[in-house]
């Protein structure tokens, strides 16, 4: 990590102390009274296994992926009953790998989130182009899923070349989204591949929106140390300018940006398996934030199944932040939704931000990264880009390095970062 990362981190945490992470977890993890909790579940398997891609998957294979949707459903209830009665969440999100490869057994992991917990905003999955046919569709629906996001990437055959993926059939994908309708449909678009142009993007957002998108993601491709992806992103200028032109595209095209990567273009389409305020992670990799703690499970499956079927915690890694390290994650992972509130800010943590974080805001706004508004400070242009820099700089720094270690050890004693 360089010299400028760490003082950053020391100056915003006011502390030398770095993210650290120890391999004990709590028996019973302080849910029950967090407001705004969000559930996520990971999938980690995959009918094949894209070269650029860094998430924790395994190839499919129906025995293994049986087993672990067993002590899935497992890990649910062992969390779900640390504490009595039914907790109210936001949202619960499956994400992977590929989440349609277990549609059959959907019903069974929600009969379980059921018994525990009370969904008020909706559930979403994601999906691989190739899941998207009516009867999948219909299957999710019925479950109750009410957002779903397509990994597209490109529409374009040269750039799924470049991603090692295979053509795609829009033709058939509309034909089934025309017939089972979700409240969001989003997809996912990679960008600042090489020799990507202005011409290019607009085209595959546009055609998304036709086949049946409400809501469009769109990510800075990133190079992970550990994949064997040989993709040269754009350089920096050249993606800036391309992320300017495609975000003033779509907001003079009726789109609302709902996030640092994400645009909207119907009222209550939303796609966010992200949240600053507190969720719990099920499955291999998948992780848990509370007020004062961040947890991630092991990535391996077999040692995942082999922990729970021990009636333990699949917890691989810990850290307990201080009140400075989780005002900054907090504040980060606020700022991705292109707004910073005040108000929300001082009810999370008792104390005003102006108090705790009033200079440097004040310097954000000197550079022009964020204006003031009635809640706060909303993101400008330029405070998007560096956002999205950053971002990418946080994604290497940070998680590049966890993720490179926990696909290695399945349970690593200690990690700083
Ligand atoms: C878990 S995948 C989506 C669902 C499904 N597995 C698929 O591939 O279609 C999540 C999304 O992360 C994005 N992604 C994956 N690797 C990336 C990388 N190296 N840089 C930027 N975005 C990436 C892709 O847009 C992908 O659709
Ligand atoms: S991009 Fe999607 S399909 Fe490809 S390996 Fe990653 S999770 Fe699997």
């Amino acid at each position: 990590m360089s010299v400028l990362t760490s003082l950053v981190r020391m100056w915003l945490t006011r502390s030398r102390k770095p993210f650290s992470f120890v391999d004990s977890y709590d028996k019973t993890l302080p849910y029950f009274d967090c407001v705004n909790l969000g559930l996520y579940i990971h999938i980690p398997f995959c009918k094949s296994i894209c070269n650029f891609c860094p998430y924790c998957k395994v190839l499919y294979d129906k025995e293994l992926c049986d087993e672990y949707v067993d002590c899935l459903i497992k890990e649910i209830h062992l969390v779900g009953k640390q504490h009595e009665g039914i907790k109210r969440c936001t949202s619960l999100y499956f994400g992977g790998g590929t989440p349609a490869l277990i549609a059959s057994r959907l019903q069974d992991i929600m009969s379980a989130i059921n018994e525990h917990f009370h969904i008020t905003e909706g559930v979403g999955l994601e999906l691989h182009p190739d899941n998207v046919n009516e009867e999948t569709l219909r299957m999710l629906q019925d479950t109750g899923v009410t957002k779903v996001s397509i990994g597209i990437q490109s529409f374009q055959d040269k750039f799924q070349g470049v991603l090692g993926r295979k053509r795609i059939d829009a033709e058939k994908i509309k034909e089934a989204l025309d017939r089972v309708k979700f409240e969001t449909v989003s997809m996912d678009f990679i960008f600042a591949l090489p020799g990507q142009t202005f011409e290019d993007l607009k085209g595959d957002l546009d055609a998304a929106f036709t086949i049946g998108a409400n809501h469009v993601a769109i990510y800075p491709f990133i190079d992970f140390t550990f994949t064997s992806s040989k993709v040269e992103p754009l350089p920096k200028k050249k993606k800036r300018k391309l992320l300017d032109d495609i975000t003033s595209y779509l907001l003079s095209n009726g789109c609302v940006r709902d996030s640092i990567w994400t645009f909207s273009r119907e009222k209550q389409a939303r796609y966010s398996s992200m949240t600053r305020d507190n969720f719990l992670g099920f499955g291999c990799s998948a992780t848990t934030l509370l007020k004062e703690q961040f947890k991630i499970n092991t990535f391996d499956v077999k040692e995942y199944c082999q922990r729970i079927n021990s009636q333990e915690s699949a917890t691989s890694l810990t850290t307990r932040f201080s009140l400075r390290q989780r005002m900054i994650y907090y504040l980060f992972w606020m700022a991705y939704s292109m707004r910073i509130n005040a108000q929300e800010f001082e009810r999370f943590f008792g104390v005003p931000l102006q108090k705790m974080y009033g200079f440097e805001m004040m310097l954000a706004r000197l550079m022009r990264f964020v204006k003031k508004n009635n809640e706060g400070y909303e993101l400008t242009l330029k405070g998007a880009f560096y956002y999205h820099y950053y971002e990418n700089y946080y994604t290497l720094s940070y998680i590049d390095k966890m993720w490179g270690v926990m696909r290695k050890e399945a349970f690593p004693k200690h990690l700083e970062l």
